[in-house]
């Protein structure tokens, strides 16, 4: 775990802002890329780093969305009522921004898993991006189900590694499958010998809850747990949320878990 400064190198929109009758307005998504070869070089896929953002009280957690050689990305939404993201999606190409990182458990790949499956609700694409990235890099075949509310808010297709193969899903059908991403999954499940999700907590319950439906009984399911954080990295137990194997720490045993760790009645949208 690394506490640094990292100089911003480029910063920009590249989704635009969705207002949602009833939950929280967002005003873009950002891609933002930093000079920190610390923690770049010890980044592994699924881990975050916690940002100091201004003169917030608490840092930020952002998942560690794509590493290339000395830089890392982070990609955020920016929410209306979000002080700190409102802070990051200012930040210029020269300043500086503390970070604290890699904090966390990861995602793992067995040896002996061919096909991957990555299912992203939204801006879970984040930490899936650089996940894909290093299945890739070591031979495996990945599949990534993406899904968005509406077509505007697919991540950009151009962004993602070449290799990877895509299927989309819009919650209105402007573009892709209609309804949620999940409703993929049944397609590919299959063919996957390891599955690996990010999205909203509402995404984690369908899959615990209908397992059978999305032909996942059985199959080996990780997700990342986005709770609110305090600290990052085990004081604060302000993360502490109860699984199979006892209570535990989002930000110091996860954020990656095993599906079948957590209790659907764990899974309520905060
Ligand atoms: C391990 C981890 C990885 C994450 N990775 C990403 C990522 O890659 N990209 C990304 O866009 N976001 C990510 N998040 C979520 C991100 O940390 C929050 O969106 C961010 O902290 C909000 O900051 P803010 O200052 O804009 O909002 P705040 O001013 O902190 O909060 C505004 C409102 O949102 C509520 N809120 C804050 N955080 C959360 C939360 N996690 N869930 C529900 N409500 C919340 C607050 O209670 C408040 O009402 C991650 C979270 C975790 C724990
Ligand atoms: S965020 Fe402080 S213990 Fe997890």
């Amino acid at each position: 775990m690394i506490r640094t400064t990292a100089t911003v190198t480029s910063n920009e929109a590249i989704l635009p802002g969705i207002s949602r009758s009833g939950a929280r307005t967002v005003l873009s998504s950002h891609l933002i890329w930093f000079n920190c070869p610390g923690i770049a070089s010890q980044a592994r896929p699924g881990q975050f780093v916690m940002v100091r953002c201004g003169d917030c009280t608490l840092p930020r957690p952002f998942s560690i969305h794509q590493v290339k050689n000395d830089h890392l990305a982070l990609l955020f939404t920016v929410w209306e009522d979000g002080k700190g993201t409102a802070w990051l999606a200012q930040r210029q190409i020269g300043d500086s921004v503390g970070l604290l990182g890699p904090l966390g458990n990861s995602f793992t790949i067995k040896p002996t898993a061919k096909n991957l499956l990555l299912v992203a609700g939204g801006i879970g694409v984040a930490p899936l991006h650089f996940l894909a990235q290093e299945a890739l890099t070591n031979g495996k075949s990945v599949t990534l189900l993406l899904g968005a509310q509406t077509v505007t808010q697919l991540y950009p297709e151009n962004l993602l590694p070449g290799r990877i193969k895509l299927f989309k899903a819009t919650d209105d059908g402007s573009f892709g499958k209609k309804g949620w991403v999940t409703g993929l999954i049944p397609e590919f499940a299959d063919w996957a010998d390891q599955v690996f999700a990010c999205g909203p907590i509402g995404m984690y319950r369908d899959m615990a809850l209908r397992k059978q439906q999305f032909r996942l009984a059985g199959k080996p399911v990780q997700i990342s747990l986005e709770m609110r954080m305090g600290c990052g990295f085990g004081v604060c137990y302000g993360c502490t949320i109860k699984t199979t194997n006892g209570l535990k720490q989002a930000c110091k045993d996860g954020p990656v878990f095993d599906l079948d760790e957590i209790p659907p009645d764990e899974l309520n949208p905060i």
